[in-house]
């Protein structure tokens, strides 16, 4: 069975959490879920000492986030639409991936995308997919889907029972089908 880790970028918990959290009730297996807001993750500094050693020289919460991503299977991420891209809690997290870049120690493992904005979902999807394109690409990760909802109030996806099939979409065509 895949390990899924679960990544919330939001500072609030409102609707990004809320998706994570019904995939997460899905999910028959090994799974953990993280909250960016609950961990401390410093600014990547630039340094690029990462390029000489496999690691990072900042030591803060990202070192154990670090190592769960290296022991998952599939990862799915999820962000609020912020100024159409992530929010700046996951910013820091994907800058501070650097290392796994370097290393190429995240290399084919999986990973699901979703953003919540308060606007239309193509406005969402063509901001999550810029945003988060050099993640994909430079950490050499296995894109297997991106999703976006349209929810501006913290509560309003709860309220909303098309959000609930466009989950288990989700959880369909791409946590089980994963399945090992
Ligand atoms: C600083 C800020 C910037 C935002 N920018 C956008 C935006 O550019 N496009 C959009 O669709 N929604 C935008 N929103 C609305 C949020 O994406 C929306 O409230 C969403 O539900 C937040 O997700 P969350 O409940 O998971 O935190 C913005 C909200 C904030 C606070």
């Amino acid at each position: 069975m895949p390990k899924t880790l679960l990544i919330s970028g939001s500072p609030r918990k409102g609707n990004s959490d809320f998706v994570l959290a019904e995939i997460f009730d899905r999910i028959d297996g090994e799974k953990e879920f993280l909250f960016l807001r609950d961990k401390e993750i410093k600014h990547c500094a630039g340094c690029l000492s990462c390029h000489e050693k496999p690691e990072c020289a900042i030591n803060d919460d990202m070192t154990e986030i670090g190592n769960k991503m290296i022991d998952s299977d599939v990862m799915i991420i999820a962000t609020p639409n912020y100024f159409d891209n992530v929010s700046g809690l996951l910013k820091d997290f994907v800058d501070r991936t650097h290392p796994f870049y370097a290393a190429e120690s995240l290399k084919g493992k999986k990973l699901i995308l979703i953003m919540v904005g308060g606007g239309k979902i193509k406005g969402s999807q063509e901001a999550l997919t810029n945003a988060m394109r050099g993640f994909v690409k430079y950490l050499k990760l296995h894109l297997v889907g991106t999703y976006c909802f349209e929810a501006l109030h913290q509560n309003d996806l709860k309220q909303n029972p098309e959000a609930i099939s466009k989950i288990n979409e989700i959880f369909e065509k791409t946590v089980n089908k994963n399945k090992k």
